[in-house]
């Protein structure tokens, strides 16, 4: 479910049409709705009620301050990643949000930084790191608390680039060897190991893989326990896929489903870290159409939306379902299947103004006939989307807008050509 409809042949987000934004913002747009970030969190809230889980929303989807603050102002905690993403969430956070720190490479700084601002729990990654923290936490006389992050040696369950869970990637410490680490710990008094982490890939359209995970989560709690550890949590990370194509993706409770019983057969606090599943569907990335041409034996559209804006599908080959904002009289409000024939469409590749042959957001994808100035909506943009954003090409990164209801707010302004030179010592002038 998201608020991004069509009435009468005019996309609105919310109760906005997309084209009155586009004006007075001007293209490439990221938009996002309000009620449908709530209307997910709320999903995932519901659907683990009975675990009272801490939800610690992933700032790596999408860290804009205003969406943070939205998150922690609904109840949710932060999944971060770096001392960056740390300073992100506490400034847009409430003073009380739990705080998880995940991420093969903190260094001793980031490490220091998160203890001194009350971080919950760090998920750790390697034996390494773990005696570093604990070094770092003996050097300001407090105690860190642990989840050992473990790679539980899954099958592959998404793109070979996100999939975290199978064996040779460089994330969490290996299930084989996990105990071992957990063993050179015992009686720390630097670190706690307090809980368990895995985040198993993302986006992720099945809950297998999480039950499996549990499962093996549950033995792996048990041993940690009888080694003298006492295990109160249980992070089961984000990942739940969202729609990308169709409505391919799960409820919450679906997922829910298979966690709970192992919530419950441990005894542990649950951690989620959702990221994409709840701005995902959020957020639309709005362009305008600069040119049409045919090459080769192919028709392009190129629009002023690139690989800078929106890299998942040149990184991943990632589907974004594409459609016009103000479809005309002659074909389709939005279809729901993008890959099948649609009449009144053509064959086209949508494309930037990037210098690279790899800088596209949809290939041979059916639109209608396209001409400049019309705008094209990018669904399901929210996550990865401007978080994954450059200036390569000296582009300017987009302005971001937040619709609630019938009101809009700018909540990143677009970069200014000076912007672009902000950081650089011209010290040859
Ligand atoms: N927790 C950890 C430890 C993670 O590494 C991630 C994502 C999440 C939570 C949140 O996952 P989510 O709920 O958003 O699926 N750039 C890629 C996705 C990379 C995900 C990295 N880790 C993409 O655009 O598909």
């Amino acid at each position: 479910m998201d608020h991004f409809a069509y009435r009468h042949r005019s996309l609105y987000c919310e109760d906005v049409p997309v084209a009155e934004l586009a004006r007075e913002y001007g293209t490439p747009l990221y938009l996002y709705s309000e009620a449908t970030l709530i209307h997910h969190l709320k999903q995932i809230q519901t659907a683990f009620a009975e675990a009272k889980p801490i939800i610690c929303y992933s700032i790596k989807a999408n860290g804009n301050l205003s969406i943070a603050r939205l998150m922690g102002q609904h109840g949710a905690g932060f999944d971060v990643t770096s001392g960056g993403e740390y300073y992100r969430a506490q400034k847009a956070g409430p003073a009380d949000a739990k705080i998880v720190f995940a991420g093969v490479g903190k260094t001793d700084a980031e490490i220091r930084y998160a203890l001194e601002n009350g971080v919950y729990l760090f998920d750790v990654e390697s034996e390494q790191e773990l005696h570093a923290i604990g070094r770092v936490a003996e050097s300001m006389k407090v105690v860190a608390k642990v989840a050992l992050r473990v790679n539980p040696d899954l099958p592959p369950k998404t793109h070979v680039k996100t999939d975290t869970s199978v064996k040779g990637v460089k994330f969490g410490l290996d299930i084989e060897t996990v105990l071992d680490v957990a063993r050179g710990v015992v009686g720390h008094k630097h670190v706690t190991v307090a809980g368990l982490h895995m985040h198993l890939g993302s986006p992720i359209l099945s809950a297998e893989p999480y039950r499996l995970g549990c499962e093996k989560g549950v033995k792996l709690i048990a041993e940690l326990r009888k080694q003298g550890h006492n295990v109160t949590v249980l992070n089961m990370g984000g990942g739940f896929g969202i729609h990308y194509r169709k409505q391919e993706a799960l409820p919450a409770s679906e997922f829910a489903k298979v966690i709970l019983p192992a919530v419950k057969e441990t005894g542990c606090q649950l951690v989620l870290e959702p990221g994409r599943f709840i701005v995902g569907n959020a957020g639309i990335l709005v362009s305008s159409v600069l040119f049409t041409k045919e090459t080769g034996g192919k028709r392009y559209v190129i629009q002023d939306a690139a690989m800078n804006d929106l890299i998942r599908p040149t990184l991943y080959d990632s589907f974004h379902r594409i459609w016009p904002v103000t479809p005309k009289d002659d074909v389709l409000e939005k279809p729901d299947d993008f890959e099948a024939a649609i009449p009144g469409t053509l064959p086209q590749d949508v494309v930037g103004p990037v210098c690279e042959s790899g800088d596209f957001l949809a290939k041979a994808r059916n639109l209608p006939t396209l001409q400049r100035g019309d705008l094209l909506a990018v669904f399901s943009a929210g996550a990865y989307g401007m978080a994954m954003a450059s200036n390569y090409n000296a582009r300017c990164r987009a302005a971001e807008v937040l619709v609630t209801g019938h009101t809009h707010r700018l909540i990143r302004r677009r970069e200014t050509y000076s912007d672009l030179v902000a950081c650089e010592v011209d010290c040859l002038k």
